[in-house]
């Protein structure tokens, strides 16, 4: 049993493998939030109490009670406007244009199984995986309810959260709706968030928290490049192996907001949801509102095994579909190759020389469809350009499989161009506020995909041309952040609404075409990791991690994603020198080492490579095959902190403790430097590891006490790769 509940003293207790949440009805049924931790077998609310604390006002109903008070309680859903003067979790304007809740417990069920939300993504399991708790709070003055569920994974180590707002009898205007509220009793913590830009995603960066409100959020309409939707809070002390810690990852894929508060008590809010800036929802009487899921977890055994948690889940119960454990096929994309200069002669030369080479794929990118010659034209127009591809897309797709590899192809179906049939024929289809000059994203405009006839028009184009050629592998590109928002299809009252239901659209599209498509294995891509969240991932397996494409770069985007999302979700690629987004030059197995930390391919053009480079191509991808399985399937250790030293290394060890590839490079290389040892992690200690291709032996204690001597290093960005075997006991 994961979900306790104690009738009598009101106490419920949620525990997991490693992990205990506690919250307590207390005797004016306020739920209060008194435990997220390890272990500890006690009501935890001996901890809360307080005096009078001035300016903190007490409910009526407590009568002359001083020091009890909302704005000090640690709170499980907090409410605005009865006197906790902290981030709120629920926000409603009543009809009389009142803005108060005051949610009391009401009732609770618990059932097997994990529950899910209609229209959003959501962890899945099986019956016997999980346990759900629904808890209902009730404001008594305006029927309004909160139904707060919980997802209890005991193996996994997690528990998510969802809350669903049912109003009563009158309608109310739902003006912030959180998924999760989490108070913790102290505040010595801090707290690491990963922000970045396009080409530059998810930089962790790890502060104190300061008394008041931090925050990281985006406004941009998908949850961007500045901003990842994740966030944890870890003690002072906490490193990879040891200490504290607590993640949450938001499963959402549209703006988003993440609050701390450090309050007058030092203790600490947590608030993650829809951005209340871009939201509003109309709730007519007895109606529902579901937010996005919350994903948490919570560590003693420091980050590496905060980040095994999520990756488990999200590998294992957000990920769906025939590519979420099957083998991911090496691929050659087109984009850095030739851009927009191509035509079937050039793909298919492209495709024969990458199949010699064992690629197992080649994807056609962007300009292959419309009068698509650049950026400015011929988004919408999903009908292939028989200029460049005569024979159409089966014509070519018949070509690539006659050399024994598969076909995919580049899709920006959100988009249209106002260079475009689609935009003749349909300008109210864009997102544009009539009378105002629309901001333009690399020359284009959004679908408003809020509209059933639009994600109508887009599954039938899409599902067209999946059907007119043999296409294994689409890439659901997204280049821009939305702004001018306005559906022609809303009451003015309701155009808060769009932002959230345009990711609703878009969910229930890629719904029905992943549903329609399962052969097909899904990559998501905004402009690289513009879009790189859960959400996106219970449709597409894999998401084209950056458009930064340099191996220095690269190493550390994929060392700020590594905390929450799963190796096997991100989308790499070998590029050529000197890099395109940089000048940098690497060398190629430097190259090759930092894309093999996901889902593998190329980016370049064949043709010009020496036979040399072919060669240590051919082994790349024979290794890659080799190990494909401990890299997407082991566990994942980050052994250096590429943001502050002058080395990135992470290693996969497998399950079993018997296999570990250890990967990375050496950024600068100085003379005259003493050799340096890598502290591994995660070995098995009283094993004897064999380096496999020198045949040398260590304890797995030494090699984590004191580490592997690397290589002395010559020139900058020195790869390194090292494979250990378990051989016997030490
Ligand atoms: C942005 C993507 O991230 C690139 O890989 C490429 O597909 C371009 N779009 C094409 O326009």
């Amino acid at each position: 049993m994961a979900i306790h509940i104690d009738k009598t003293t009101g106490l419920i207790r949620l525990t997991t493998k490693n992990t205990e949440y506690q919250m307590k009805i207390d005797d004016h049924g306020v739920l209060q939030h008194i435990w997220y931790g390890g272990f500890v077998n006690t009501d935890m609310s001996y901890l809360t109490k307080y005096g009078d604390v001035g300016f903190s006002g007490n409910p009526y109903d407590v009568g002359d009670d001083r020091s009890y008070s909302l704005d000090t309680l640690p709170l499980e859903y907090a409410c605005a406007g009865t006197g906790d003067y902290r981030i709120p979790a629920v926000c409603v304007t009543h009809a009389d244009g009142s803005r108060v809740l005051d949610l009391r417990y009401e009732d609770c069920r618990v059932y097997a199984g994990k529950y899910s939300i209609p229209g959003l993504p959501a962890v899945y399991a099986e019956e016997d995986e999980a346990q759900t708790l629904e808890i209902t709070l009730k404001d008594i003055a305006s029927e309004v309810r909160a139904v707060l569920r919980y997802g209890v994974m005991e193996t996994e180590d997690v528990i998510t959260r969802n809350v669903k707002i049912c109003s009563g009898s009158g309608a109310v205007m739902l003006n912030r709706a959180a998924s999760l509220c989490l108070d913790l009793p102290d505040g010595d913590w801090d707290w690491i968030h990963f922000h970045g830009r396009h080409m530059c995603e998810r930089m962790p960066e790890r502060r104190r928290l300061l008394h008041g409100i931090q925050e990281s959020s985006s406004m941009r309409g998908t949850t961007s490049h500045q901003q990842n939707c994740s966030v944890i809070l870890c003690s002072p002390d906490c490193t990879e192996e040891r200490g504290r810690c607590i993640g949450a990852c938001l499963v959402y894929s549209g703006s988003f907001q993440t609050q701390l508060e450090y309050d007058q008590l030092e203790q600490t809010r947590l608030i993650m949801g829809l951005h209340p800036e871009l939201f509003a929802w109309r709730l007519e009487t007895h109606s529902e509102f579901e937010t996005p899921e919350v994903i948490l977890s919570c560590s003693e055994k420091g980050l590496a095994q905060l980040s095994h948690n999520f990756h488990r889940v999200i590998r294992e119960h957000i990920c769906r579909g025939n590519y979420q454990y099957a083998e991911r096929p090496v691929l050659i994309n087109s984009w850095e190759a030739v851009y927009f200069d191509f035509d079937t002669d050039k793909i298919v030369k492209i495709a024969r020389d990458a199949a010699e080479l064992g690629v197992d794929m080649l994807v056609l990118d962007d300009g292959w469809f419309g009068e698509r010659d650049d950026d400015c034209s011929g988004l919408g127009d999903w009908f292939v350009n028989e200029k460049k591809l005569p024979g159409g897309l089966g014509g070519l797709a018949e070509s690539i499989k006659a050399l024994g590899m598969k076909f995919g192809l580049w899709l920006e179906p959100e988009m249209v161009s106002e260079n475009s049939d689609l935009y003749r024929a349909h300008p109210d289809w864009a997102i544009r506020i009539p009378g105002r000059r629309p901001t333009r994203g690399r020359c284009q405009l959004l679908l408003d995909l809020s509209r059933r006839e639009v994600q109508d028009y887009l599954f039938d184009a899409i599902s067209k041309i999946l059907s007119s050629a043999d296409i294994s592998y689409i890439k659901w590109d997204m280049n821009r952040s939305i702004c001018d928002w306005y559906s022609e299809e809303l009451e003015p009252a309701g155009q808060r609404e769009l932002p959230h239901r345009y990711v609703l659209g878009l969910y229930s599209l890629l719904e029905r075409l992943t549903r329609e498509f399962p052969d097909v294995l899904w990559e998501g891509c905004s402009g690289g990791g513009g879009r790189f969240d859960a959400g996106m991932l219970y449709y597409c397996p894999q998401i084209w991690c950056s458009d930064d494409t340099d191996a220095y770069e690269r190493s550390k985007i994929q060392y700020g994603t590594s905390f929450f999302y799963p190796i096997s979700a991100v989308g790499s690629h070998v590029s050529t020198v000197p890099n395109h987004q940089t000048g940098r030059v690497t060398s190629l197995k430097t190259r090759g080492i930092t894309a093999m930390a996901g889902s593998f391919g190329y980016e370049l053009n064949p043709d010009a490579l020496t036979a040399w480079e072919k060669e240590e191509i051919r082994e790349q991808i024979r290794r890659f095959k080799n190990d494909r399985q401990l890299i997407h399937n082991g566990n994942y250790y980050r052994l250096t902190d590429p943001m502050t030293q002058n080395a990135s290394f992470w290693s996969f060890v497998s399950e079993d403790l018997s296999e570990v590839l250890v990967q990375g490079m050496i950024f600068r290389t100085e003379p005259n430097r003493k050799q340096a040892a890598l502290r591994l992690a995660g070995l098995d200690e009283n094993a004897v590891y064999v380096n496999k291709e020198t045949g040398e032996t260590w304890s797995g204690s030494a090699l984590m006490r004191g580490g592997i001597l690397l290589p002395r290093p010559w020139g900058d960005y020195f790869g390194v790769e090292i494979h250990l075997e378990k051989e016997g006991n030490a």
